[in-house]
Parts: C-alpha cells; sequence; structure tokens
C-alpha cells in the first residue's frame, strides 16, 4: 500500500521552486474536519491524491508529481499549495484547471474553498503564447501615447437592427471614443445578424477614421460554438476588421486558447459571468486569478472594474487585477504571491459598468492612464445623444490630465456640462 492518502501533503520546510505552479487557498472546513487536513486533502484531490491508500501507485512518478503545502496561516485560513509543472500538460489550461480547481470544489469535507492567487512559472507561461499586442501594441496602432484610451459599448445592450448599430457606432467614433464593442449578449440574433452588423460597422469605422484622421476601432463579438467563432473571426478578418472580442468565461478557455491560435488581430475579453467565480467571499476562484490565466493564454484587454460604477469590486481588488496586468513583476506580500511575467506583454485594463463622464476623474485618479474606460449608458443616455456623450468622455479625460476639475471644466464645455447635470 501506498500513502497517496490525504493526510500526506504536508511540508512545511518545502521551498517552492521556480518550476513550480503555486496556488493560494482561503479553506473553510467542514465540520468534523481540521484546517490543515483540508489543506492537505486539497492538495491530494488536486494531484495524486484520493481518500484511502492504493495498491497501483508508480511511486517514481508519484514522487516527481507530488504537491506540497508549504504554508498555513490557519488564523486567515489561507494555505499555500505548490504543484510540480510536471504535474500538469503544459499549453492545455482546461487540463491545469481541472487539477487546481476540479474535483476538490465539490467534497464534502468544505464548506467553502477561494483560490485567492496563483505564481504561475516560466515553464507553463512559455508553453502559451501571452497577449500579441497588448498595452504598448494597442497603443501605436491607435496611435494614442498618454491619455487612456476611451471606449463605448454600442446600447441598448441587444435590439437595434444592423444599420442602427452601424450608426451608433459611427456617432461614438465621429465623438471621440477610439473603441466601439459589441455587447457581450450580441452575437447574431434574429433582429441583428452577426455578418450584416460586421460589414455595416466596419465601413462606418472606416469612414469615421477617414473624417476625424484618428485611428478607430472596432471590438467585433465572436462569441459562438467554436467552429462558427473561428468563421466569424476569419470573416471580421477578411473585411479589414481590426479587433475581435470575445466572451472568455462562457466560451471557455479552450475556446479562447483556439482563438488566439488562429488570429492575429487584438483580443477583447469580456469577463460575463465571471462573479459565479469570484462574488462569494469565501468561496471560488478570485478575478486575479482568471485575470492571470487569460494574460498568460494571450489576450490585449480585460474588463476588471471600475470602482466606482455599477459592478461589485473595490478600489484594491481592481488595483490588484491592474498590477497583474501590467506591469513584469509583482511582489508577494502576506495577502498575495508574486508574479514574474517574462516579458509576456501587459494587458490593458478595461474600466467598464456604469461608466459615465462624471466619474471619470475618481477613475482616473486611482487607475492611471494605462486603461481603456469604457462608458455604454454613460455616452448613449446623454441628453443631446451619442456624439454628445462621446465629446463628455473625452472633455472627462481632458478635464482630468490639465488637472482641472470637471465642474470647472464644465463651464466652457457644454457636453461635459448636460452630462455632469445628468449624472452628477
Ligand atoms: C472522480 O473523478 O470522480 C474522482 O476522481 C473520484 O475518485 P475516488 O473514487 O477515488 O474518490
Ligand atoms: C459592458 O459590456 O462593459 C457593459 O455593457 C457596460 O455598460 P454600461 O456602461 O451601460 O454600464
Ligand atoms: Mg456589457
Amino acid at each position: 500500500m501506498t500513502r497517496v492518502h490525504y493526510a500526506s501533503f504536508i511540508n512545511l520546510k518545502y521551498k517552492p521552486k521556480p518550476t513550480d505552479l503555486v496556488c493560494q487557498f482561503k479553506i473553510t472546513p467542514a465540520k468534523g474536519y481540521g484546517f490543515q487536513e483540508v489543506c492537505s486533502i486539497t492538495a491530494g484531490e488536486s494531484s495524486v491524491g484520493t481518500w484511502t491508500d492504493l495498491t497501483t501507485v508508480n511511486t517514481k512518478t508519484q514522487k516527481k508529481i507530488t504537491p506540497k503545502v508549504y504554508y498555513l496561516d490557519k488564523k486567515n485560513l489561507r494555505c499555500r499549495i505548490a504543484y510540480p509543472c510536471d504535474l500538469f500538460e503544459m499549453g492545455n489550461l482546461p487540463e491545469i484547471l481541472s487539477s487546481v480547481g476540479g474535483n476538490i470544489y465539490g467534497m464534502k469535507c468544505v464548506t467553502g474553498l477561494l483560490w485567492e492567487d496563483v505564481k504561475i512559472p516560466e515553464k507553463m507561461l512559455n508553453s502559451f503564447r501571452g497577449p500579441r499586442f497588448g498595452i504598448k501594441g494597442i497603443r501605436e496602432y491607435l496611435k494614442v501615447k498618454n491619455r487612456p484610451l476611451v471606449g463605448t459599448i454600442v446600447k441598448p445592450k441587444v435590439g437595434l437592427n444592423e444599420k442602427e448599430h452601424a450608426k451608433v457606432a459611427y456617432d461614438s467614433w465621429i465623438g471621440g471614443c477610439d473603441v466601439v464593442k459589441d455587447d457581450e449578449n450580441l452575437t447574431s440574433q434574429p433582429f441583428n445578424n452577426f455578418y450584416k452588423r460586421i460589414l455595416l460597422t466596419l465601413k462606418a469605422c472606416k469612414k469615421a477614421e477617414k473624417e476625424t484622421g484618428e485611428k478607430k476601432v472596432y471590438l467585433a463579438n465572436c462569441t459562438a460554438p467554436v467552429d462558427e467563432m473561428i468563421k466569424r473571426i476569419k470573416f471580421v478578418e477578411a473585411n479589414g476588421g481590426n479587433y475581435i472580442m470575445l466572451d472568455i468565461l462562457t466560451l471557455g478557455w479552450s475556446a479562447l486558447q483556439k482563438a488566439k491560435d488562429t488570429t492575429k488581430l487584438p483580443i477583447h475579453a469580456h469577463r460575463a459571468g465571471h462573479a459565479m467565480f469570484d462574488r462569494t467571499p469565501n468561496h471560488g476562484m478570485k478575478m486575479e486569478v482568471i485575470a492571470q490565466f487569460a494574460r498568460m493564454v494571450g489576450v490585449d484587454t480585460l474588463h476588471i472594474g471600475t470602482a466606482y460604477g455599477k459592478m461589485t469590486g473595490g478600489k484594491d481588488e481592481v488595483l490588484h487585477i491592474e498590477e497583474e496586468m501590467e506591469s513584469e513583476f509583482t511582489k508577494e506580500t502576506q495577502d498575495n504571491l508574486s508574479q514574474k511575467w517574462f516579458g509576456m506583454k501587459p494587458v490593458f485594463g478595461v474600466a467598464s459598468g456604469g461608466v459615465h463622464p462624471g466619474i471619470v476623474d475618481k477613475i482616473m485618479k486611482f487607475m492611471g492612464n494605462d486603461i481603456v474606460l469604457q462608458a455604454g449608458g454613460g455616452i448613449h443616455g446623454h441628453p443631446k445623444g451619442t456624439r454628445a456623450g462621446a465629446i463628455a468622455m473625452r472633455q472627462a479625460v481632458d478635464a482630468t490630465l490639465k488637472k482641472i476639475s470637471l465642474k470647472e471644466y464644465s463651464k466652457n464645455h457644454e457636453e461635459l456640462r448636460e452630462a455632469l447635470k445628468k449624472w452628477a
């Protein structure tokens, strides 16, 4: 009999190797279980263990791939587990998640299991490719050097026909948006066909570029079953499109990997559904973890929250995700693991959800300039319409860059004044 049962995974003397995948969990044991015991079970169920000893073990391989619980913080119910890289299939994110985020989530021994953070080793990072463009590439394409990018989501989310959609997009670009995107739930419905929409909206994009002398991007939502997703991505490429958008969590990581391997265009990642993983304080997978895997696979822009908008997620969370997305190295703290990206490009964080000109200064103050400020209702709900709404957003950005208060700036800027009046 070989000891692979759940008690054998604690090794507090162990120092994680650079080749280990390190994961931090907050673990709430069920009644009748001890904290340390459940930490060990977590490592075991995610790798070689099961509930009893076995007669079938290859001890040589077993030794190589056994994870170690090397850090326990009983007070905060926190543990850190180092998983050897050879436990996993490189380049296969679904498999990695089936291990670490698999069976254990449904076991009776835990009432709460929160995957708080991850430290991905170089070998695993290298088996993916990371963003093709990243912040620098997107800025170069749009020729926007320092200011935040200004974007919009065509609203209403759904319900416009193809022509109406293209018109709203056009007005947004003319008003000053750099970015126009489809909403997460607009794909190809009876009232708005994907292929027709793409042709009309790309035409509007070219027209707006010509008239404004600025580069513009259209984030075409290609979310669909994989074969159809690929067909749509290729259609966007063949018709001069310059960006694709995917709802990465509802599509699944496998589809995202496929899209990344297929397209040469930048990928905008919408995180629709993330709160099914990250909203509960003691259970799930935090947005930080989702975001790090998204960077590893290779998205160029990713929704990360706003703190001031309509979505949950406070300043600390948004800043930590932004740091994970934008820096080459994040430091280890008591609460977080470190991460080195080995040159993998930084991802543009997108501040979206309830954004309007009246909160642009606050968002820029804490998130900085390397963000995409994206407003849907906050542009198309402007009393004077979409164009004025986009102008007001740009005015709010200009005011903040010039360190003038929005109120002061609005005295000479009518569109901003109207926006502040409506949403103050
Ligand atoms: C499963 O895949 O369902 C589990 O690995 C069950 O394994 P067990 O019978 O050893 O608990
Ligand atoms: C998004 O896709 O980010 C949301 O649709 C934002 O829309 P809102 O600006 O109207 O809240
Ligand atoms: Mg949306």
